[in-house]
């Protein structure tokens, strides 16, 4: 499903080169729960922006659902993007004007969307999440924990295939962080949409059934969880 071959990456400030990401490879089979696990500056939301298509790397490839993004021109990127892929971000990123429902349709705004049904969408995705009657509120009348089930409802709307999340438990509790994870467990159950999910902490990589490690730039282990999630999701979309 995912798909990442030999990707380097550096940045370039006038003519200091840093180089972050060295021969980066691994797959991810459609369905999986995946953790991006580092410490601070070991390359995680670099490769995560990668994946997602928001920059390309200086080398390598990256397929998504038998697409190279790496080679695509900027439009059709942009277009697959809005697709195929959701995106999670650590401090949430929602829209204070609008509220609870409004911040959870917007992606469908974006795509022409009759109002009707993208409420009758966000109401749902309210529900799996747990906020059903948070709609009408605005996103400052919610908890960090809340704001953060209303993100991962938006991330969703558009049924992508696959979903990045940038630390998205970062600030929050450990208890709200255990809600978090609970949620997008249950979602990845019901929904079989694939997470990949950028963390420094080892508890939180432990609960998903398939963890790549990265230390400065090189992916050191990769560990798969026997899970049965992990043996149904084995052999698809390779
Ligand atoms: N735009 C940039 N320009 C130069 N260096 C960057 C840029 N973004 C990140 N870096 C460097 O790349 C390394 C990895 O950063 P990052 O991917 O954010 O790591 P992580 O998410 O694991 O903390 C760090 O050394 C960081 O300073
Ligand atoms: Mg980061």
């Amino acid at each position: 499903m995912l798909r990442v071959e030999n990707v380097s990456h550096s940045f370039k400030n006038g003519t200091e080169i840093t180089p972050v990401l060295r021969s980066v490879q691994f797959t991810v089979n459609q369905g999986e729960i995946v953790a991006l696990l580092g410490s601070s500056g070991s390359g995680k939301s670099t490769l995560l922006n990668l994946m997602a298509g928001l920059m390309k790397p200086t080398e390598g490839a990256i397929y998504i659902a038998d697409h190279n993004i790496v080679q695509m021109s900027e439009n059709k990127l942009a277009e697959f993007r809005r697709r195929h892929i959701g995106f999670i971000f650590q401090a949430y990123e929602l829209i204070d004007n609008l509220t609870v429902r409004e911040n959870v349709e917007l992606p469908l705004v974006f795509q022409s969307v009759a109002p009707g049904i993208r409420k009758q969408k966000a109401m749902k995705l309210l529900e799996q999440v747990g906020i059903p009657d948070k709609a009408e509120l605005f996103p400052s009348q919610l908890s960090g924990g809340q704001q953060q089930r209303v993100s991962i409802a938006r991330s969703l709307i558009t049924e992508p295939s696959v979903i990045f999340a940038d630390e998205p438990t970062g600030n929050l509790d450990t208890r709200t962080e255990e809600e978090i994870l609970a949620i997008l467990k249950q979602l990845n159950e019901t929904l079989r949409t694939t997470f990949v999910i950028v963390t420094h902490e080892r508890e939180v990589a432990q609960q998903t059934q398939h963890i790549i490690t990265l230390r400065d730039g090189r992916l050191i282990t990769e560990q798969l969880a026997e899970t049965e999630a992990a043996a149904a999701a084995g052999g698809e979309g390779r």
